[in-house]
């Protein structure tokens, strides 16, 4: 999704946005653009259509935009295709008046954007864009100039007159040495450096600068000079705010060496898993103190609500058997997007586990603020500490993975299922669900799966060898049941994503009752066994795919090796409890989607209309 980087101190501007822009370039973009102030008070805006290297071209890598103060933004088109004009910055030249401008660039949605155009239009503006941002900043202008106020007025009006979410950074040309921010539901962070200051709609963007960095919070405001910042409330009143250190450092959000993100993080999946076990792991027990939650309220628990979007979900569909087994509690397993507009009867002692990589992600964003307004208890698995999911919640597990860059997850869904994993033993300890001895040796099992990722990595030649020969396949099936249906879920999202393959993820049972109509001669159809109870069910459709023309791929354990009288091909991974399957199944299914496309040669770290941390419902 848009991304926003802002500069204000004593170097050239230009180079650290479009610096900080590339590396904002994996959450998906369309256009990019840069407005910098120079020292005569000039405000400068550069846009281009497509890459930021296109961007880059035209600015001489920002060294032909002179001047200390600038923002810069990626822009993923909502309102209005994605063009140069659509392309942020924008500003409120086009107004009825010569007064001074203000630019500005947003990230986020304004729901009542028509309304305020119209009005606008009314007011005697004209618009050069088809976007909502246009209108935001024209907004922003007309309360400027009809109050002759200054810019925390003209902010404050205008948030109380939109609808929607913004994360938003301007420059007033009448305050030449200052960048301001306002924050509605969509992120945005000040970070801190000596004698110059930045802005960012992720952490990421300004690592290589600082790692001492403020978070704005809803209905914020914020003034950036050189020296310092000062944070306000919607009525103007000054507030205190806390200056955090980002753990992250800057070379993790660097390829180092590998030729894509996916891969890279892919491989860093068992030290990802090792620190999220030690995270709450000490001494031999679960330890959730830190996440918040007491043993007393664990027991009161009366059901278990996941919710989440794409992958998360799909940790959340896993972890929903997890649960039921080790807690014999209820789970509900919901689509964020559509628990937010549902009446689902909720039980008022149920917890709400939110699952989300980013902690950005707007219809789990949403859905959370719904549970709590329910009355509900929140519980988020989050990796992006400061993300809005994360100081909201109720209680918050932190996973470890680092800054995760790639479009498709990996290490992150990894790091969640660790973390749904943990949450489940422990409640099953507390509520006696679980005895001692079987906590105690799925401890000790879980600390054998770093070790056990890393022997799957280490044989993924194979997988490159069939993923090429598979490279053009036009249909892809993944059955399993039970947990192995969870696994098929991930597996086909990654195949999907990545590599534009259409593939669908089939409850192996449910096949016979309309899909297995698809099954053409040749076509693949991956079989997930890894639970012993379901092998022979799952390797009865297998068969029954078979005698329709599919061409067989086996995901099973060492040791199942009967599953060669069936299957063509067959990926075996070593075996470990049952409950933690999805953490290695899922590894060869992660190379297979990654080496299809590259195989296709296809952009596998940014593939097409997806973005990283989807902000916008
Ligand atoms: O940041 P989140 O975990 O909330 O993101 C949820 C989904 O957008 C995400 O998992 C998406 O499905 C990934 N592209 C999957 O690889």
């Amino acid at each position: 999704m848009c991304g926003i980087v802002g500069y204000i101190g004593n170097k050239q501007a230009a180079p650290i946005l479009l610096d900080g822009l590339v590396r904002l370039e994996y959450r998906g973009y369309d256009s990019a653009g840069l407005a910098v102030r120079d020292d005569e008070g000039r405000t400068r805006i550069v846009k281009a259509k497509g890459r930021l290297k296109n961007l880059d071209e035209k600015t001489d890598g920002g060294r032909s935009m002179p001047g200390r103060v600038g923002i810069g933004h990626t822009r993923w088109a909502t309102h209005g295709q994605p063009s140069e004009a659509n392309a942020h910055p924008h500003s409120s030249e086009a107004s009825i008046s010569d007064k001074p401008c203000i630019v500005g660039v947003h990230n986020g949605i304004i729901e009542n954007f028509q309304e305020l155009r119209d009005k606008m239009i009314r007011k005697g503006y004209s618009f050069y864009s088809e976007t909502d941002t246009e209108v935001l900043i024209k907004t922003v202008d007309y309360y400027y100039h009809k109050y002759n106020i200054g810019p925390i007025d003209a902010l404050a009006k205008t948030m109380v007159r939109v609808r929607g979410s913004y994360a938003l950074a301007v420059m007033f040309d009448d305050h030449p040495g200052e960048i301001w921010v306002a924050r509605k539901d969509s992120p945005i962070v000040i970070g801190l450096g000596e004698g110059e200051n930045f802005v960012a709609s992720d952490v990421s963007a300004i690592l290589n600068h600082t790692r001492e960095v403020c978070y704005i919070d809803n209905l914020e405001m914020a003034r950036l000079t050189p020296e310092g910042f000062s944070v306000y409330n919607i009525d103007g009143d000054e507030v205190e705010k806390e200056v955090s250190t980002v753990d992250w450092d800057a070379s993790a959000a660097e390829k180092n060496g590998y030729e894509h993100f996916m891969m890279k993080e892919i491989h860093e999946q068992p030290k990802a898993v090792t620190d999220t076990i030690h995270s709450v792991v000490k001494d031999g027990k679960i330890d959730l103190s830190g996440i918040g939650l007491s043993t007393e309220e664990i027991q009161k628990f009366s059901q278990i609500y996941i919710v989440a979007c794409g992958s998360a979900w799909h940790v959340g569909m896993a972890a929903q058997y997890v649960f039921e087994d080790l807690v014999r509690i209820p789970v509900r397993v919901e689509l964020s997007s559509e628990f937010r507009y549902r009446c689902l009867p909720m039980s008022p002692d149920g917890l709400v586990i939110i699952i989300s990589q980013s902690g950005e992600t707007a219809d789990s964003l949403a859905a959370l603020r719904e549970a709590k307004t329910r009355g509900m208890k929140t519980l988020a698995i989050v990796n992006v500490v400061g993300s809005s999911i994360a100081r909201e919640a109720d209680y918050v597990f932190l996973t470890l993975a680092g800054p995760e860059i790639a479009v498709a997850t990996t290490k992150a869904y990894s790091c969640q299922l660790i973390a749904s994993y943990l949450l489940a033993m422990e409640f099953g300890r507390v509520r006696s669900t679980l005895d001692d001895e079987n906590y105690a040796a799925m401890l000790a099992e879980m600390e054998t799966l770093p070790g056990k990722i890393e022997r799957i990595l280490s044989e993924k030649e194979r997988l490159q060898w069939f993923s090429a020969k598979y490279a053009h396949a036009k249909d892809v099936f993944f059955v399993g049941r039970g947990l192995d249906y969870a696994i098929c879920l991930e597996g086909s999202l990654k195949m999907k994503e990545i590599s534009y393959i259409h593939s669908e993820a089939y409850a192996a049972g449910e096949l016979k009752h309309g899909t297995i109509s698809l099954i053409e001669d040749g076509m693949l159809v991956i079989g997930v066994l890894t639970q012993d109870g379901l092998y022979e069910k799952t390797v009865s459709n297998m068969v029954e795919c078979k005698a329709r023309g599919a061409y067989l791929m086996g995901l099973t354990c060492y040791g199942h090796y009967v599953i060669e009288d069936t299957a063509d091909f067959t990926v075996y991974i070593p075996k470990t409890d049952p409950h933690f399957m999805a953490s290695l199944a899922v590894i060869p299914l992660q190379l297979m989607g990654y080496y299809i496309s590259v195989a296709r040669g296809l952009d596998v770290d940014k593939p097409r209309n997806l973005a990283k941390s989807v902000t916008v419902e």
